[in-house]
């Protein structure tokens, strides 16, 4: 399971409590990438398990793992104190580098800014600046085995493509961004949560939308 950031709305040692809290009866193990909400240290200690390399305290939260069918490479586009992205030089050749070490093994890249535009211009806004979208486009278009980009952040599912590559943006399992195209202000409603589900196949990743509830048949 891959939570794709902003696990909390206010970082503290209580919330990350509860979210570990509430993460826990779930069976298969959880991967957490960081948010504009979140805290990078406060993710290393509640999640990172200490054989996992995340980088040094205060540095971007950042790690590769391989899941049975794919290799993950979680990617920091957080900015600490601000709600926009950044993906400088520094991150985007760490990604290269760890994309560089497993040619030949499908992988999944998780950030939680998604590298395109949303076309919801108040997202847009807090997003990654272009240069950033296009540095992160360059390091994908020379590792083809990169099957999916998945992100978070806009509280809604929508898909584009990058540099040949598929972008899926996960809706939230808590307030959903209504459809607005142009949209100028962020406004959350309680529409269905929902959540994603990778599934890999011989041809490779297929994205699916899961809503949580529904109305009954009868
Ligand atoms: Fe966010």
């Amino acid at each position: 399971m891959i939570v794709t950031g902003d696990l909390v709305t206010d970082p503290s040692a209580a919330a990350y409590e509860r979210v570990r809290e509430l993460l826990a009866p779930l069976d298969p193990p959880v991967y957490v990438i960081a948010g504009n909400h979140d805290d990078r240290d406060a993710l290393r200690e509640y999640f990172a398990p200490g054989e996992r390399d995340t980088g040094a305290a205060g540095a971007p939260f950042q790690y590769s793992a391989d899941l049975p069918d794919l290799r993950l490479v979680v990617l920091d586009s957080t900015v600490p104190g601000e709600e926009e992205g950044r993906l400088d030089r520094e991150r985007l050749a760490w990604l290269a580098t760890e994309l560089a070490a497993a040619a030949g093994i499908a992988t999944v890249v998780a950030v939680h800014h998604p590298p395109v535009l949303s076309s919801f211009p108040a997202f847009d806004e807090i997003g990654l600046p272009a240069a950033d979208r296009g540095g992160f486009a360059d390091v994908l278009a020379g590792h083809p085995q990169v099957q999916r980009v998945i992100c978070g952040h806009i509280h809604r599912a929508f898909f584009e493509t990058l540099a040949g590559c598929g972008v899926a943006v996960c809706p939230s399992t808590w307030l959903q961004s209504p459809l607005e195209i142009g949209m100028t202000e962020i406004n959350l409603e309680p529409e269905p949560a929902a959540f994603m589900v990778h599934a890999t196949t011989e041809a490779g990743v297929v994205s699916h939308v899961q809503p949580i509830g529904g109305v009954r048949r009868d």
